[in-house]
């Protein structure tokens, strides 16, 4: 991985996500389970609002799109079929002196990272976790959690055919959680051993898929900087001929430059007429496609975006985080963190503060929350905090990315009118209570 000269640390993002509920390690009380993570109040909100912008744009907004949520257990031979029980392995490596193992191709030296002692030579290691359905633990019994969606959505080529006659090029959306026994995991919620996924399977016409591959990069690339990633800090990168997955013709990583150097968030591949040709010779089933035009039955290609919902999360929280030194009114010098997360993916969008607790200023704050909770566009994204100082309550707000703070002060109750204060800038305008709403709606679009 490239070097990066940033001077942010991860523990100070894993730190600021504890503190604040957005993540929290798994089973902490004891002691914890490695690199499994839980997403707290306001973790669980940032990422529902990743799920719905991908929803939105990639289901909703496209006329060619349609959704599935297919289940996580599936038929062994799905396995068999997909190259997965034969191929989906890492190479291990193991320390002779200090028997800690790692992932062939993540180290680049001869010996152990840690101690320097001697490697064994790569084993093939199987990346699926295995279980038995039912009451009894024998083969017959064998599943396993999926390690992709993917096969979900090849499987039920048919069912949505029939149900929906989409016509080519169409693609099938899902979201929904993978499982990997991943030999090593790390840099917090980047590699884990259970993730989310956002698949899409676009079905094409052989000879378009390599136009409609482009197409879906640049696309994807967008979706991107829409929730707000510096796009300095994306890049696509092609993956080499030794790189490639079993059923990949070509694929291309959409990466992150992450504190430890650029990282994969999205590998869109070309996954050719693999899938569908595997589950039909495998099931016996005709999963092709009747083409009008040639009146001949054809068996599409397929190309594949295919994101983390984790490693978009990680990147949001690190190109969002910031550091800034300010002076306050008394004159001392203090750090202010903030998430300038984009509003669209902002757990919290507006909180109203009310400047003090007071009988009357309590009822007004409370009546304004209330009105805004209202609205479409705040809904459920709005919090009411009048603990503590006013400085303090927009130092919390800061670091969980809140764009607007809206504070009802003693003024408020002869001029009707309370303050927006901005996030970023710190600027702080006086609106009418009528105008209220739509000011945000402006601040929040803008
Ligand atoms: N169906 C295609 C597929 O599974 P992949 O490149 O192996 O492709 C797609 O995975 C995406 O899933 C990656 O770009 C990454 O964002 C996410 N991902 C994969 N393994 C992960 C892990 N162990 N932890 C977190 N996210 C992971």
């Amino acid at each position: 991985m490239a070097e990066n000269n940033s001077p942010l640390d991860i523990d100070k993002i894993s730190s600021l996500c504890k503190r604040r509920g957005f993540i929290f390690q798994s089973s902490e009380i004891y002691g914890g389970l490695a690199s499994t993570w839980d997403y707290g109040p306001l973790g669980v909100e940032l990422k529902r609002n990743v799920k719905e912008h991908w929803w939105n744009a990639m289901v909703w907004e496209r006329d060619d799109m349609v959704g599935l949520d297919a289940s996580i257990l599936m038929h062994p031979d799905t396995w068999r079929a997909s190259g997965h029980l034969e191929s989906f392995t890492d190479p291990l490596v193991e320390c002779n002196d200090c028997n800690r193992r790692y992932r062939e191709d993540h180290i680049d030296t001869e010996v152990c990272p840690e101690c320097s002692g001697e490697l064994t030579e790569p084993r093939l290691f199987h990346l699926m976790f295995k279980t038995f359905m039912g009451p009894v633990e024998e083969d017959a019994s064998i599943v396993y959690l999926r390690p992709e969606t993917a096969q979900g959505i090849f499987v039920n080529f048919n069912n949505v055919i029939n149900s929906t006659r989409k016509k080519l090029p169409f693609g099938i959306a899902q979201i929904g959680k993978s499982f990997r026994n991943e030999i090593t995991t790390g840099n917090f919620i980047f590699r884990t051993r259970e993730f989310e996924m956002m698949e899409i399977e676009y079905f094409v016409m052989p000879g378009e898929d390599e136009e409609i591959h482009d197409k879906w990069i640049q696309d994807c690339l967008s979706w991107y900087r829409d929730i707000g990633l510096d796009p300095e800090n994306l890049r696509v990168r092609p993956h080499d001929e030794d790189e490639l997955s079993h059923y990949a013709k070509a694929t291309y990583d959409i990466e992150y430059r992450f504190p430890w150097g650029w990282g994969e968030i999205q590998g869109i591949a070309n996954r050719t007429d693999y899938d569908l040709k595997s589950h039909m010779e495998m099931s016996g089933e005709k999963l092709t496609y009747f083409d009008d035009a040639s009146g001949q039955h054809i068996i599409p290609y397929v190309i594949e975006p295919s994101s983390g919902v984790d490693r978009a999360v990680m990147a949001l929280l690190v190109d969002a985080y910031n550091e800034e030194e300010i002076t306050s009114a008394s004159g001392k010098t203090e750090t202010r963190v903030l998430l300038k997360l984009d509003p669209s993916i902002s757990p919290v969008k507006v909180a109203v503060l009310p400047l003090s607790r007071n009988e009357k200023l309590t009822p007004l704050a409370k009546s304004v929350f209330d009105t805004l909770r209202k609205s479409n566009l705040i809904g459920g994204h709005i919090q009411y905090d009048d603990a503590q100082s006013i400085g303090r309550r927009y130092r919390r707000q800061d670091e969980i990315g809140t764009p607007l703070c809206v504070t009802v002060d003693f003024d408020s109750l002869d001029d009707n009118a309370v303050t927006i204060r901005e996030r970023d800038t710190m600027e702080q305008t006086r609106v009418s209570l009528e105008t209220l709403e739509s000011e945000l709606a402006l601040k929040l679009k803008s």
